[in-house]
């Protein structure tokens, strides 16, 4: 899995009970997983289609650390769907619990809003990306290293 975003829960992010509000930390999740996969297939054109289940395991409060991981589990034709997990992060253990979990689904469209394939190129690449780093995005130093190879 590999780390998107890391997001700090605010006064404002809390609901009625001393949690944060559910609807935002689905926000979160869709905010992430759409910029993940916008990245990975080289546009912004991706809309998400379908949220699985989503189970709150933990509470979250005020100051809490989030940090927002996602993986691929499956390039479609024009889909790509994705697995998400936040977890809470202990800044003085290191220490991270499962806050919440589940898979989203994109699909690529056109101008129009119609749904058009993930080019075998995005997919291959990130392929060679997992094969050479374990991860699909990459940060400048090791782009340059993957692109002269
Ligand atoms: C996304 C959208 C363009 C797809 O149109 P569509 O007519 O359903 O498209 P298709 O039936 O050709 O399916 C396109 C892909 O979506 C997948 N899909 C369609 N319905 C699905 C469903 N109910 N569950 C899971 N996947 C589904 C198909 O499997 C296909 O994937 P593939 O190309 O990898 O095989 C259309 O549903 C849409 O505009 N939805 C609104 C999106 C939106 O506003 N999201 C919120 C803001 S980002």
């Amino acid at each position: 899995m590999e780390l998107i975003t890391t997001y700090i829960c605010k006064k404002f992010d809390i609901g009625i009970h001393d949690n944060m509000f559910g609807g935002t930390l689905m926000s979160l999740i869709d905010d992430a997983a759409g910029s993940y996969a916008s990245q990975l297939c080289d546009t912004p054109r991706m809309v998400t289609i379908k949220f699985d289940e989503l189970v709150f395991k933990k509470p979250v409060k005020v100051g809490s650390i989030l940090k927002i991981y996602g993986n691929v589990l499956k390039f479609g034709t024009s889909s790509l769907e994705l697995y998400m997990e936040i977890r809470k992060h202990n800044v003085y253990t290191g220490e991270q619990e499962i806050v919440t979990h589940t898979n989203v689904k994109f699909v690529r469209i056109d101008e129009e809003g119609n749904p058009i394939p993930i080019s075998e190129r995005v997919k291959q690449r990130f392929a060679d990306r997992m094969q050479k780093f374990g991860k699909g995005l990459l940060t400048l130093a090791e782009k340059e290293t993957f692109d002269l190879n």
